[in-house]
């Protein structure tokens, strides 16, 4: 891979041993997948925050680039931490996890990442526009910035993400490169899909015939409308249970009339629909729900506000978690959607999510409006899971 001047300097070690360190794992990255050139990013978000993830191992690698001088050249912040930065302890974190996650966010910080911990960062001010040139991590951020806004970039793990911060830029492989952008196969929705479970399945049933395979990029027609939030939903499970990092959506995404419609064809009709469902759903009665979460992805403020609706004067009985980022919760505060939360006993988990916050073993059966929930809800925490919309996951909280 070819270097320019300032490129050489940062791997020879005359910008620190951090930007030096950072240097050879994108010179390294980009040999091994064959790149011809670094490009510049305009923003960053870098995924692995949790401490309950990282560990001391990732925590001294941490340390070293922060000790080694690296700082960020370009925007950058935070896939979701382990725990509410500020509110920890009320959803029953300990406080020895709490110090360790506090290590992690201050080695970032003085590496100038800015702290917003969110997997929706184009919601909280990392917001690229079309074309831009990006380095992200979170996989489900990675897929909506690809397809629906248009952007530019490959899954990256978290050693690359912030070694594209602390240098400016990234190997131009895979995503950054128009020819990797195609769509292969073209599948048809045959019933109206609405809401965010009904998208979460949709991806889900697309996944399975996938085949997981990455190169099957999807060209998707028959969705008349999607909304932010139904999209989000549909990024996140497409980007779990198929690993799809880019799908083109007629009418909807940006991309879509780059491309003819590849002519292998699938047709998807709703009683796929519905088995989707059932499969994510353990066969567990109501009764045994004793946990309650919505914000898989990080939740907007329309979201928040149907909550806040939907919970004036009423009183939660189980444990139940709105996950968002930072911004957005303090929004909900001044629009005095928090106090109607917080009275009826939900609780905000802002930084954070069900899944990487350190709950293994604390709960049963998880209800949530989210497929990529109740993936990781059943992988990673042993979670029963059942797959519900919006409202009735909410109604469960109530019941
Ligand atoms: Fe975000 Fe956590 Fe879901 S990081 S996409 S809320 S698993």
């Amino acid at each position: 891979m070819k270097l320019n001047a300032e490129e050489h300097k940062m791997l020879d070690g005359n910008e620190g041993p951090a930007t030096q360190k950072a240097m050879q794992i994108l010179s390294t990255l980009g040999k091994i997948y064959g790149a011809k050139e670094l490009i510049p990013v305009s923003s960053v978000q870098i995924a692995g925050v949790s401490y309950d993830n990282l560990g001391e191992a990732g925590l001294k690698f941490l340390d070293e680039m922060a000790k080694g001088g690296g700082k960020t050249r370009t925007l950058t912040t935070l896939n979701p931490a382990g725990m509410d930065i500020e509110n920890w302890e009320n959803l029953g974190i300990s406080s020895e996890f709490a110090k360790n996650q506090n290590r992690v966010l201050e080695a970032f910080s003085s590496m100038g990442v800015i702290t917003t911990c969110s997997c929706t960062p184009y919601l909280v001010g990392n917001n690229p526009d079309y074309g831009d040139t990006l380095a992200w991590s979170e996989s489900s951020a990675v897929c909506y910035a690809n397809s629906v806004i248009g952007a530019r970039t490959n899954r990256e793990g978290g050693p690359s993400a912030l070694a594209a911060a602390l240098t400016g830029k990234t190997p131009a492989y895979g995503f950054h490169l128009e020819e990797n952008r195609k769509p292969h196969i073209h599948i048809h929705v045959n019933t109206p899909i609405n809401g965010t479970y009904q998208f979460g399945a949709l991806a889900f049933v697309i996944s399975e015939k996938l085949n997981s395979n990455t190169k099957n990029i999807p060209y998707i027609s028959g969705i008349p409308s999607a909304s932010l939030e139904e999209l989000k939903s549909f990024c996140a499970s497409i980007a779990t249970y198929a690993g799809l990092a880019l799908f083109h959506m007629e009418g909807i995404t940006p991309e879509a009339n780059l491309y003819k419609q590849p002519t292998e064809t699938v047709d998807i009709s709703a009683d796929q629909i519905e088995k989707a469902k059932l499969k994510m759903s353990s066969s567990v009665a109501y009764e045994e729900i004793d946990f309650v979460s919505l914000g898989c992805p990080h939740l907007t403020i329309k979201e928040i506000a149907r909550i806040a609706k939907l919970l004036k004067g009423k009183k939660v009985t189980k444990e139940f978690w709105i996950t968002t980022g930072r911004p957005i919760k303090k929004t909900a505060d001044t629009l005095g959607y928090t106090d109607i939360i917080e009275e009826s006993g939900a609780k905000f988990a802002t930084d954070t999510c069900c899944v990487v916050a350190p709950i293994k073993g604390r709960f049963n059966t998880l209800i949530t409006d989210s497929a990529k929930a109740c993936y990781y809800g059943s992988t990673k925490n042993n979670f029963k899971t059942i797959l519900r919309s919006f409202d009735e996951v909410v109604k469960a909280a109530i019941k």
